[in-house]
């Protein structure tokens, strides 16, 4: 990889200094650019075109079977140009650094609650998780997929408490969330006239938490249908959480009493009004509750046990949380406490993202003001995918816009939210979503099939690798055997920021070149064969950029649209 090549030298060459390699805007400025003449000659007090200069001839004697020239830009930028022969030998490296040999990540996501429908915010988080995780494994991690599933509570008291009264098991068994949550909103709504189903509602808590058979019984069939659900909802989405660790917040209530002696003792927790809470003030936090004064455990202490679990079990280098902003507070107080906790050297990251909108620029609800079910919103999308496919392929069958619909109505989700940061928010545009024609997950899958379709079409002519690539020459062939050459820096960026709109925008540039080399060159009417075969090169590159890229973001292709 070029890029780190450049990287690597300049730190040998100027060690100590914190510089940038970017791609210049224009290619009258060369492939890639440095400022590192400013930092260094600023820190040196010398010239900083002279240190540029010093710089360029650095580079041009321990590359000079890459480099074409170098040059001194303004008052110092350091502008190479790569040769053509390098870059044309360099089509069929994929150049996907492997930094994560031996190191284990974990990467928890999605992490529903049972009994509630998944709703549009853990589609984000469903969809950024397993997208990082994907990126992760690419750059050699051992990745460990996680899913952290909302499954206690004294809500589920209630829910057995309505179940008891109103059950109606054929309708759980044919629409088992749906019933769940008619069960818990009838039991809130009796609640209102009956205050003395609260007192109900907790003693079947009680006895859920003491191990009675039938309250577990009851909690394990809603865990299990709840799981079900979740699943068909992951395969719907072709995200890998089936082979994901399960864990849920109830596999950790048997660790949380000794957890909670062991803060004690080492003077980490303190009693406060009743509760027991972990002051964080030092760390400008509000202090951690991990007890109420009624005896109950919280979220953040099932968290964190299950983090304590996950460092001694896995030793992970890192763990990421795919969770929304919103919790933001929650994990700034888990990691506070890890670190009180002396946990080791495992890296916490809380990878945060910010909510969804609708068109009108506020958060997307239903019209009742309610959150959305990812179920609804999955087959909204898939619908007017099917249009967008039927309008292109009239003479399609049926079975086959609806498998080609789903593909596309995935690509536009996944591609609507990673192309954007994580933090900021991100809208619904049905329309902008599927555009087939904009910076949309079925333009890239679109350039795909248009590509394959190249392929399928030069029947014999098989692509080739070798001398014959010298004849690529023109000035669209150039621009993207450049841009093929950043694949591994856009993939190992993602993992590194813990974003993947830097991969996203990689591949719509790389989707915009091809378009335009399509246009602009004859691929299979060119009537010199040599070239021909190195074209399809080219273009069998390119196509194989795009889907690896795609399927890095969880998106799949399609020979046709
Ligand atoms: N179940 C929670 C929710 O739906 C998210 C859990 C996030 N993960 C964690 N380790 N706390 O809001």
């Amino acid at each position: 990889m070029f890029r780190q090549w450049l990287h690597d030298t300049l730190t040998r060459l100027y060690p100590g200094h914190l510089f940038d390699v970017l791609v210049p805007p224009g290619a009258a400025m060369g492939d890639y650019s440095t400022n590192i003449a400013f930092v260094v000659a600023k820190a040196a007090k010398v010239n900083p075109r002279q240190l540029a200069q010093e710089v360029c001839d650095a580079l041009m004697r321990e590359g000079a079977e890459m480099l074409a020239r170098c040059e001194v830009a303004g008052p110092g930028f350091v502008n190479v140009f790569l040769k053509d022969e390098y870059l044309q030998g360099q089509l069929g490296v994929v150049g996907v650094p492997a930094i994560g040999q031996g190191k284990r990540v974990i990467v928890e996501y999605s992490s529903p609650n049972i009994a509630k429908p998944m709703h549009i915010g853990h589609l984000r988080s469903t969809i950024i998780g397993d997208a990082l995780a994907n990126v992760y494994a690419a750059l050699g991690y051992d990745v460990v997929r996680w899913n952290f599933i909302g499954d206690w509570g004294t809500q589920f008291g209630k829910l057995i408490a309505a179940y008891k009264r109103w059950k109606d098991d054929a309708a759980l068994q044919a629409h088992p969330i749906n019933e769940m949550l008619r069960l818990y909103v009838k039991f809130h709504d009796e609640m209102k006239e009956h205050s003395e189903l609260e007192r109900e509602g907790q003693e079947e808590f009680r006895k859920l938490e003491e191990g009675d058979a039938e309250n577990r019984e009851i909690w394990k069939r809603f865990r299990e249908l709840s799981m079900g659900e979740f699943n068909r909802m992951y395969d719907r989405l072709a995200v890998r959480l089936q082979a994901a660790t399960v864990k849920g917040e109830s596999d950790y209530e048997a660790d949380l009493k000794s957890l909670i002696e062991r803060l004690v003792a080492q003077g980490l927790a303190t009693e406060s009004e009743g509760a027991l809470i972990v002051d964080l003030s030092a760390e400008g936090l509000a202090p951690a509750l991990l007890r109420k004064s009624d005896g109950a455990t919280l979220y953040l202490t099932r968290d964190l046990a299950s983090l304590e679990d996950r460092i001694e079990k896995q030793n992970p280098a890192k763990i990421l949380y795919v969770v929304a902003n919103q919790q933001a507070l929650h994990f700034e107080q888990l990691f506070a406490v890890k670190d009180k906790l002396r946990l080791g050297s495992t890296e916490t990251v809380h990878v945060k993202f910010g909510m969804v909108l609708g068109e009108d620029g506020k958060k997307l609800a239903t019209r009742e003001g309610k959150v959305i079910a990812l179920e609804e919103v999955l087959d909204e999308v898939t619908k007017r995918a099917a249009a967008v496919v039927k309008e292109k392929n009239a003479e399609l069958a049926d079975d086959d816009v609806k498998r080609i619909a789903s593909t596309v109505a995935v690509g536009a989700l996944k591609y609507n939210d990673l192309r954007q940061h994580p933090y900021s928010d991100i809208v619904f545009d049905w329309d902008a979503m599927l555009d087939l024609g904009g910076n949309s997950g079925p333009y890239l899958q679109y350039t795909y099939a248009r590509l394959s379709g190249i392929l399928r079409n030069a029947g014999d002519a098989k692509a080739i690798a070798g001398p014959a690539l010298l004849l690529l020459t023109h000035p669209t062939e150039r621009a993207l055997l450049r841009h093929l050459l950043d694949f591994g820096h856009a993939v190992a960026q993602c993992a590194h920021l813990y974003a993947l709109n830097g991969l996203a925008l990689y591949l719509y540039e790389l989707a915009e070149l091809a378009n335009r080399y399509y246009e602009q060159v004859r691929i299979n009417d060119d009537d010199n064969a040599e070239r021909k075969r190195a074209r399809l090169a080219l273009v069998s590159a390119v196509a194989g950029r795009l889907k690896d890229g795609l399927a890095l973001l969880g998106i799949e292709v399609l020979e046709r649209i």
